[in-house]
């Protein structure tokens, strides 16, 4: 079986008593928003789909492991030499909103799985998961609407990649009548 088939079932195992949206199917979507950014960019294909597989696989509101550990161990145990090894940390790093606020990435991998990781958080998908996560915390929906303001409508303008910015414009576009047809029921 080849690595990618490997990591993919690492994460199915990995994540699977989780259901609040930081979940296998999310990292799925990310991985499938990445090969599809990463087709019309010049960048090292492997490096993409096993830092896209992994970007949550460390996440600390999941785990508690230092260094990316998780990561690193998956990435050990299949003979992944250790300079391509630090080029697939380095882009999974770079995923994170809340540590990398007005950082961009430095390498073209790790801005196609950033915005791979964003598109995930907007639109439909980001709507569902973003009520699924304050259910988790106990937030009331109102709570939880606040999260479109303070994060989720400011992604768009945060893409890297033209494919993401694209993608990003239509899922921007459905929040808005989302939150616009949520005030006109609720007022
Ligand atoms: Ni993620």
């Amino acid at each position: 079986m080849d690595i990618i088939e490997e990591a993919k079932n690492y994460i199915q195992e990995l994540f699977k008593n989780n259901y609040g949206g930081h979940d296998a199917d999310h990292t799925m979507h990310v991985y499938h928003n990445a090969l599809m950014i990463a087709r019309k960019e010049q960048c090292d294909m492997e490096i993409v789909c096993l830092a896209a597989l992994l970007h949550d696989a460390d996440d600390h509101k999941l785990f508690h492991t230092v260094n990316n550990a998780n990561a690193r161990r998956f990435l050990e145990n299949n003979g992944v030499d250790p300079e391509k090894t630090e080029k697939i940390i380095e882009a999974v790093n770079s995923v994170s909103f809340s540590q990398n606020r007005g950082k961009k990435p430095s390498t073209i991998e790790g801005k196609i799985v950033q915005d791979a990781d964003r598109l995930d958080a907007i639109g439909a998908i980001g709507i569902a998961r973003t009520f699924a996560y304050g259910g988790e915390k106990g937030r009331s929906l109102e709570e939880t609407l606040k999260h479109f303001d303070e994060k989720l409508l400011l992604l768009k303008d945060e893409m890297n990649t033209e494919t993401a910015k694209r993608l990003a414009e239509v899922r921007h576009e459905f929040m808005l009548s989302f939150l616009e047809e949520y005030n006109k029921e609720t007022r």
